[in-house]
């Protein structure tokens, strides 16, 4: 199997970043959109790479002492292969870098493949916002993970 290579987004990796998001997301992000975060200072968006394919992204942003998740997710075919955890571990590794002591997110309710990602890296489930997301409406869990814990 080739290795997980994780590096950070570049423009040349945003095309197959909205190809994703359209396949994952009813209202995916746009390449404009995942453009622009390039230029946000508190921005840090991760490509995983294998076998110079994007295979996944996931984004934070880094505000006060929390590191804010706004999206990962992994293309169908790669898959139940660590991509996700790659990431995640990345993320975590640069938010206590960066001094951060908290990785927090939001997930639909019935996104059981992101819940029991999230849960076996540690993360804590802190509420649920009711009716958080549209298309189709459902509730968002909320889980952060302590990183000096
Ligand atoms: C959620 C998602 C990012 C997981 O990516 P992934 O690269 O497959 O995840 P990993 O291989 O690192 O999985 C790590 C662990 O998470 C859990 N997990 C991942 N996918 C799962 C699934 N479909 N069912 C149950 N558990 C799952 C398992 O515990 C897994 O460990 P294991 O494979 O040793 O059993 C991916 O399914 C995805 O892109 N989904 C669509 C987009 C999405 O929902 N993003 C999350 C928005 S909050």
């Amino acid at each position: 199997m080739n290795e997980i290579m994780i590096v950070p987004m570049t423009e040349e990796h945003i095309p197959a970043i909205a190809e994703l998001e359209n396949q994952c997301f009813s209202e995916p992000w746009s390449e404009k959109a995942l453009a622009e975060e390039l230029n946000v200072p508190s921005a840090l968006f991760l490509t995983a790479m294998i076998g110079g394919a994007v295979a996944g992204y996931m984004g934070v942003h880094h505000l006060g002492d929390c590191a804010y998740v706004c999206n990962v997710a992994v293309f169908p075919e790669f898959r139940r292969r660590s991509v996700a955890s790659a990431l995640l571990e990345a993320h975590m590794q640069r938010a206590k870098e960066a001094g951060m002591s908290e990785i927090s997110l939001e997930v639909r309710t019935s996104n059981a493949a992101a819940r029991t990602l999230y849960e076996k890296f540690g993360f804590e489930h802190l509420g649920t916002r009711p009716k958080f997301y549209r298309s189709p409406e459902e509730n968002a869990e909320i889980y952060s993970l302590y990183l000096n814990k």
